[in-house]
């Protein structure tokens, strides 16, 4: 039988529920951020940046070559090499690095020496070490784009604050560290952010795809605009380009208040960019598991959870590790068996009643972030107005929590034009085959040919 959840905490978790009017709210609200960040007048006010990529050709599954890749931007960071043989055939090696806390949060030159350390290290493994490579670069930071191969670093987010890299050319820091080096031959063909690299790879084997999406350690979308639409773009004519929202900066404005909660205040009091990314903290996989544990340590003092007695790892921040929300959620119905697990390892003790109710509020909890995100597609969908689309998505949390990609899909369909038909698709490796199709459509511009 189905153990209940009390009716106090239904009742306390009810704050985290996002109703069918205040997803209107939101889309409405980012909607209106979009357009102002596509407008030259509106745009230095705009939460939602709107950064142009310089990415204006999808790719056919036709590119050919051997590029590299760096992806830089996540939990990790990963050096690949991808050759792309045409009709739709790759072959991929690649390598995860450490990149250490106190690169993270040190200065420019450690964390991009250290960066061309990797890469080199890497073509010796992969034994093309001597050839002259071409490279795309996932950075997934908000990137002021001045073409394909220069980007301004407009601030950092996620764990990341290192000094000396805001508001300077990404690409040129790369660029000197290899010099720096002298060993390796490297043309960096362009610089592009995960939500760009999801959607390329996707667009690579279904043409419907228009949409990049991430639900990972951050989040964010990109999506393929008309250039009438953009004000901002200045460069050649053309039709349409890749528009990188940076939408996790929604709410920086005080926008957010009517569905935040004095958690998610908590969460943004305690992070490193203060005030800053607040739409994202209510959704990406760095913040979830601390909420969930922010949420369990307040029942538990107010006598609600394990009897009133919490534990020295359920007071210590981060403790609540987000893949323990999904863990928690893929016990069948009415088995704790992953609950009682994590509680154990979290040093609690506890009855099926306290399960039933933790499993509840990490269900809340992802049920948002899920409904949060669908606001934001679900507009995006509407304002492309085609009659149907493919969104790419990747990120750990959408590929292993078990129900997002359902909460999702019922969500959207809920608030999507009726006429319209979409879909999700799991992106394969976009940041890295992406990144590799990016600077495969570059070389194919430029009339090279790379490997
Ligand atoms: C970054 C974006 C990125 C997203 C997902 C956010 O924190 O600002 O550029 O796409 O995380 O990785």
């Amino acid at each position: 039988m189905k153990t209940q959840v009390s009716e106090e905490i239904k009742q306390r978790c009810e704050e985290l529920k996002i109703s069918d009017d205040a997803m209107v709210e939101l889309m409405d609200l980012f909607l209106r951020e979009l357009n102002k960040g596509l407008s030259k007048k509106d745009n230095p006010t705009a939460d939602v940046k709107c950064f142009i990529t310089y990415i204006k050709d999808l790719p056919n599954g036709e590119e050919r070559g051997k590029f590299l890749a760096l992806d830089l931007g996540g939990t990790n960071f990963r050096v690949l090499i991808v050759h792309l043989k045409g009709d739709k055939d790759f072959e991929m090696e690649s390598k995860i690095y450490a990149v250490p806390q106190d690169l993270m949060v040190g200065g420019a030159e450690q964390l991009f020496d250290h960066i061309a350390d990797c890469l080199a290290n890497f073509m010796k493994d992969q034994n093309v070490y001597d050839e002259r490579l071409s490279l795309g670069f996932t950075f997934s930071f908000p990137l002021q784009q001045l073409g394909l191969t220069k980007g301004l670093l407009v601030k950092w987010t996620k764990g990341f604050n290192v000094a000396g890299v805001t508001g300077e050319d990404v690409v040129k820091l790369l660029k000197d560290a290899i010099k720096r080096r002298g060993d390796i031959q490297i043309d960096i063909c362009a610089i592009l952010n995960d939500t760009t690299g999801t959607l390329m790879s996707c667009a690579w084997k279904n043409h419907n795809c228009r949409i990049g999406l991430i639900v990972g350690t951050g989040s964010n979308a990109c999506y393929v605009e008309k250039i009438e639409n953009i004000e901002m773009y200045e460069g050649l004519e053309t039709n349409q380009m890749i528009i990188n929202t940076e939408w996790g900066a929604l709410g920086d404005n005080g926008s957010l208040e009517f569905i935040r909660t004095s958690y998610d205040r908590a969460i943004d009091e305690q992070s490193i960019n203060r005030g800053k990314q607040i739409y994202e903290k209510m959704i990406s996989g760095m913040y979830m598991g601390e909420l969930v544990r922010l949420i369990l340590l307040r029942f538990t003092k107010d006598g609600l959870l394990f009897n009133g007695m919490d534990s020295e790892l359920l007071r210590k921040s981060q403790e609540f590790q987000t893949n323990y929300v999904s863990q928690i959620e893929s016990d069948e119905i009415g088995n704790y068996k992953n609950c009682m697990e994590v509680i154990h390892k979290l040093g609690l003790s506890a009855n099926f009643k306290d399960c039933a109710n933790v499993r509840y509020i990490c269900e809340c909890v992802s049920t948002r972030s899920a409904h949060l995100v669908s606001a934001g597609i679900a507009c995006l969908i509407n304002k492309m107005n085609e009659q149907s689309v493919t969104i790419g998505v990747d990120g750990s949390v959408y590929r292993y929590h078990p129900k997002y990609h359902d909460l999702m899909v019922k969500r959207i369909r809920q608030f999507v034009r009726p006429e319209i038909s979409f879909d999700l698709m799991l992106s394969e490796d976009g940041s890295g085959r992406g990144a590799a199709l990016v600077a495969a459509v570059a070389c194919r511009e430029e009339g090279r040919i790379s490997g």
